[in-house]
């Protein structure tokens, strides 16, 4: 057994690139989801939650403590509530992953070893659409402080965050600047170009004859490019 570090994962590109198209991709297989969802796009998770003022948060904890090793939730936040709706899920977790938090931390005193083979102990996956609804520039980290902490101080948490916005800019550094994997399908114009290539270290150009489906990708400092490929049915 061990420990992983939880990442940050940030998704660029304009309406219609396929920012959702690679994060429905990327929960795939995966067993502990949480899917922040403000436009509702996630009716294939095994539990759809719309946020009301009272009990949502039990509803989400109910369905997490129904099966805490596979639950696969979207969260249908309300509309202008969003950044106090993932502030709420981001401590829940928090709170939720205490006991990883201490089993890691112990791992780690006595060695942190990786044996070959060894398993990693499940991290939790809260995917975030549409971030810049949730998580602003200006004032993102007053109105969702518990997700900011996750943000800065999450890599031993086991909460690993995938977020997506169309534009880099509108996205609160707290997030962007923790970010290990950037994916940057797409972009609407020159200005949003330019931010997306500083976010991937490269020269605008190279973004500039991106089709949809299509992205680049960067991992520390790896940078290669894909394209989105669906089955035809
Ligand atoms: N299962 C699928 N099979 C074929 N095409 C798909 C499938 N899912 C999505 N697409 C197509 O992929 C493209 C990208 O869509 P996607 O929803 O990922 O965009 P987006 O970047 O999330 O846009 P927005 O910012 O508006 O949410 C669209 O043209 C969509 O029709
Ligand atoms: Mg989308």
């Amino acid at each position: 057994m061990h420990f992983d570090d939880a990442e940050r994962i940030a998704v660029y590109g304009r309406s219609g690139s396929g920012k959702t198209a690679w994060l429905k991709k990327y929960i795939r297989g995966k067993r502990r989801i949480i899917v922040f969802d403000p436009m509702d796009e996630y009716h294939e998770m095994k539990t759809r939650i719309v946020h009301s003022s009272r009990g949502s948060l039990e509803e989400v904890r109910a369905a997490v403590l129904d099966d805490p090793t596979g639950f696969q939730i979207a969260f249908v936040p309300a509309g202008g509530k969003e950044a106090e709706a993932l502030n709420m899920i981001s401590a829940m977790l928090w709170e939720g992953m205490a006991g990883y938090r201490a089993a890691r931390r112990k791992w780690e005193r006595a060695g942190a070893k990786r044996p070959n083979g060894s398993r990693a102990v499940p991290k939790v996956h809260l995917v975030v659409e549409e971030m810049n609804l949730s998580f602003k520039v200006h004032g993102g980290e007053d109105r969702a402080p518990a997700f900011a902490d996750i943000c800065s101080r999450g890599r031993r948490s086991g909460i690993e965050v995938a977020g997506c916005s169309q534009r880099v800019k509108e996205v609160n550094t707290r997030f962007r600047g923790n970010c290990s994997k950037v994916v940057v399908f797409a972009q609407a114009d020159s200005l949003d170009t330019k931010a997306a290539a500083e976010a991937l270290f490269i020269k605008p150009g190279e973004l500039e004859d991106l089709q949809p489906l299509q992205y680049i990708y960067r991992e520390n400092n790896t940078i290669s490019r894909h394209e989105i490929k669906f089955k035809k049915s």
